[in-house]
């Protein structure tokens, strides 16, 4: 696990770019696991900058995301759909046949998803505050493939900023891709800045590797990139 730290969140989106970029120049028809949330937003406001500054082109490009929440439409302003095409789809060239958000509330729904997410060149993740990645919450078996997930009342509690800061319009089920899934990546690169991120951080990186912490996972990854800002790092003891 190679672990950069940078001042604050610009620096953090900016070190990022350039790992998500060495990998594009490497592979025009790279295919990128990417995630939504907060923590993704500077990176992807990057790629857009680029794309229209530079003609990176994405026309090659294949996409999977991480996770969806069930019970809301694709359509609705809170679903990863959304979110995906809101803050880097509608803005690149990329064809929206490539992109691909998981959906679905089934089992089988899952399987199929996690038959088709393959060959991902570089996997893109937040962190939660309980050391979730994907919605792979604590005790998730580090083998589970897509799969729906029942969601942690902490996970819920965290975006309900998302749902005028009513818990009570979380989604309480999401269909996510699993910890082997996400494993299965040639590449990861998880971000995380501020401080509410600092616990999950340090059990990520200095923890054991547990089920506790689903993002400890990533200490046996062969090839894991972690970039923080100083906040998120702040209670690493090196
Ligand atoms: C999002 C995802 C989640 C988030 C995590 C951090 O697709 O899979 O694991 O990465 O909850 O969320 P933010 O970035 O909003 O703090």
């Amino acid at each position: 696990m190679k672990v950069i730290i940078t001042k604050n969140y610009d620096d953090l989106s900016k070190e990022a770019f350039k790992v998500m970029k060495d990998v594009l120049d490497e592979k025009g028809n790279a295919v990128l696991g990417l995630a939504t949330g907060s923590s993704p937003e500077g990176l992807y406001a990057q790629m857009v900058e680029d794309h229209k500054k530079n003609g990176t082109s994405y026309q090659d490009v294949v996409t999977y995301n991480l996770d969806e929440y069930v019970g809301i439409d694709r359509n609705d302003p809170q679903s990863y759909y959304t979110f995906m095409n809101d803050h880097l789809f509608k803005d690149i060239d990329i064809n929206p046949e490539n992109t691909h958000v998981p959906y679905g509330d089934t089992a089988e729904d899952a399987k199929k998803y996690d038959d088709a997410v393959k060959g991902v060149d570089i996997q893109l993740l937040g962190i939660g505050r309980n050391g979730h990645i994907g919605f792979n919450e604590p005790g998730t078996p580090f083998d589970e493939r897509t799969h729906i997930v029942e969601l942690t009342e902490s996970t819920r509690d965290a975006n309900k900023r998302f749902f005028d800061n009513d818990i009570n319009k979380v989604p309480t089920k999401a269909i996510s891709q699993g910890i082997g899934t996400v494993m299965d990546a040639k590449k990861v690169l998880l971000i995380a800045n501020g401080a509410d991120k600092a616990d999950a951080v340090k059990a990520m990186i200095e923890g054991p590797v547990d089920v506790n912490c689903p993002a400890s996972v990533l200490q046996n990854h062969p090839d894991c990139v972690v970039i923080i800002d100083e906040a998120a790092a702040s209670k690493l003891s090196q």
